[in-house]
């Protein structure tokens, strides 16, 4: 068991969450968005959200068949803190998709051998192949953010990765893949509340981790990775596209709808694809 279960969520929420978190999260309905600063106060309906994603899901079965028949390869890496809609968000895209075809790959931490190696080889051995779309479940930018705020690096070890990481994603954009890089954006009331909610509920258990736990207290040295990974990556031809996560529901949304724009698919509906909500999708202004 991940230790989880032993109430240490709850006991951070009563004795050391900051009382305005608390508060927010102990007065709020069920869909109630926790940060003041996202432009919607609550959730969207479930009503607008199934119609939505059901005409989306229509554009992903296009998107996968001309991806098979044209031999594309495409690339999507999910980043965000713990709690912030990665896998959920990884979970509609291939809900209808053939999986051959739409893989995950969530890589555990390294083991010595990968330690040994230039960092971003066991990622490049999951790249796309013809036909293949491929969910990055973190990333490389492990480097940039968890692995700095937890010590796993060393300061050159980062410095190395990052002078690396665009040239690096230049060369597979040159080469032909597309490649697509989420930031996806939580407040701090919103994950801790999603905290809670797993570690009361049995079925959800298994997504809190040591890290999450031992994560409570480092909220302002992730925003500071955060930030400036975000600043050090960013590129024309390698764009983050950061969408606020506090509502899973426009979160998902959004991210279909940035890869289903960014490719010139057959048969695409251009009316259901639509844009991505601009309110809570751009680039790394949006995150704050
Ligand atoms: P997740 O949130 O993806 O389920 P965790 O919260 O447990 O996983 O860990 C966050 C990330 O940190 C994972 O990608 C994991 O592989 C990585 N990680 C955990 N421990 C180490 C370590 N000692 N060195 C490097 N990376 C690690
Ligand atoms: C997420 O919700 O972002 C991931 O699926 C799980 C996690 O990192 O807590």
């Amino acid at each position: 068991m991940t230790g989880a279960a032993t109430g240490e969520i709850s006991r951070y929420f009563n004795d050391k969450a900051p009382k305005d978190i608390r508060r927010a999260i102990e007065k709020a309905d069920k869909d109630d968005i926790l940060s003041a600063s996202y432009p919607y106060d609550a959730e969207m309906s479930s009503k607008a959200y199934r119609s939505e994603m059901e005409a989306l899901q229509v554009e992903l079965v296009k998107l996968q068949a001309w991806i098979k028949q044209s031999g594309a390869r495409v690339a999507i890496l999910f980043e965000g803190r713990d709690a912030a809609g990665k896998g959920g968000t990884i979970k509609r895209f291939r809900e209808n998709l053939n999986p051959r075809g739409a893989r995950v790959v969530a890589l555990a931490k390294p083991t010595e051998a990968e330690r040994s190696q230039w960092y971003f080889q066991r990622y490049i051995q999951h790249l796309p192949s013809a036909g293949e779309l491929v969910f990055y479940d973190r990333s490389w930018y492990n480097r940039g953010v968890v692995e700095h705020v937890f010590g796993w690096c060393s300061e050159d070890e980062r410095e190395r990765f990052f002078r690396q990481v665009l040239p690096f994603e230049h060369d597979l954009t040159d080469d032909g893949i597309h490649l697509f890089k989420f930031w996806l954006n939580v407040g701090r009331a919103e994950q801790l509340r999603r905290f809670h909610d797993r570690e009361r509920d049995p079925l959800k258990q298994w997504k809190l981790s040591p890290v999450d736990i031992a994560g409570l207290d480092k909220w302002d040295a992730y925003s500071a990775a955060i930030s400036e990974t975000l600043t050090r990556s960013h590129s024309d031809k390698a764009p983050w596209t950061v969408i606020r996560s506090d509502d899973k529901k426009r979160a998902r949304l959004a991210a279909i709808r940035a890869v289903l724009a960014g490719i010139d698919y057959d048969n695409k509906d251009r009316d259901a694809v639509g844009q991505p909500d601009a309110a809570i999708c751009g680039g790394p202004d949006i995150w704050n």
